[in-house]
């Protein structure tokens, strides 16, 4: 049994795929035990994604993920870091193959529908970071 903080982004949101990304987590078999939608704070974002900040993109990431409310969850299971991970595919949706939820929903790397822990550790970081 493991916890992984998955998110879906902004545009995830606005087009309203909530529902369908909750089923998929679901029906693979882990479990939402925590959910909220929230908006992101740039203090957040920028403490989120503080391993990106010497990269060109970082100040549209901070804007894109301040964009809009997110749809935070914890989500449990076995292995829910590398499981979440391959319900959700590969960043660029354009990687991704049809299947995952960027490919099946994303086009671009920019606006890429959802976030997925990478580690355990930052799993659990990023659980404190989002729900306190
Ligand atoms: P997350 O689950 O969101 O952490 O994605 P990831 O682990 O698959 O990728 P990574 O942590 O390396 O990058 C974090 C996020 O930065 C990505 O999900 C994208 O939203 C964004 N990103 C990465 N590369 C680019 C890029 O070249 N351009 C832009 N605009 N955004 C990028
Ligand atoms: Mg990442």
């Amino acid at each position: 049994e493991q916890r992984a903080f998955v998110m879906i982004k902004p545009d995830g949101v606005r087009r309203g795929l909530i529902g369908e990304i909750v089923r998929r987590f679901e029906c693979k078999g882990l479990r939402v035990i925590r959910a909220e939608l929230m908006q992101v704070s740039r203090e957040t974002a920028q403490i989120h994604y503080g391993h990106l900040s010497a990269k060109p993109f970082f100040d549209e990431l901070v804007e894109y993920i301040t964009s809009g409310p997110v749809f935070a969850m914890i989500v449990e299971g076995c292995e829910a870091v590398a499981n979440s991970r391959s319900l959700i595919g590969p960043t660029n949706p354009q990687d991704a193959p049809p299947g995952t939820i960027r490919g099946d929903y994303g086009l671009d790397v920019s606006e890429n529908v959802i976030h997925g822990s990478d580690s355990a550790d930052n799993a659990a970081k990023e659980i404190q970071l989002f729900f306190k």
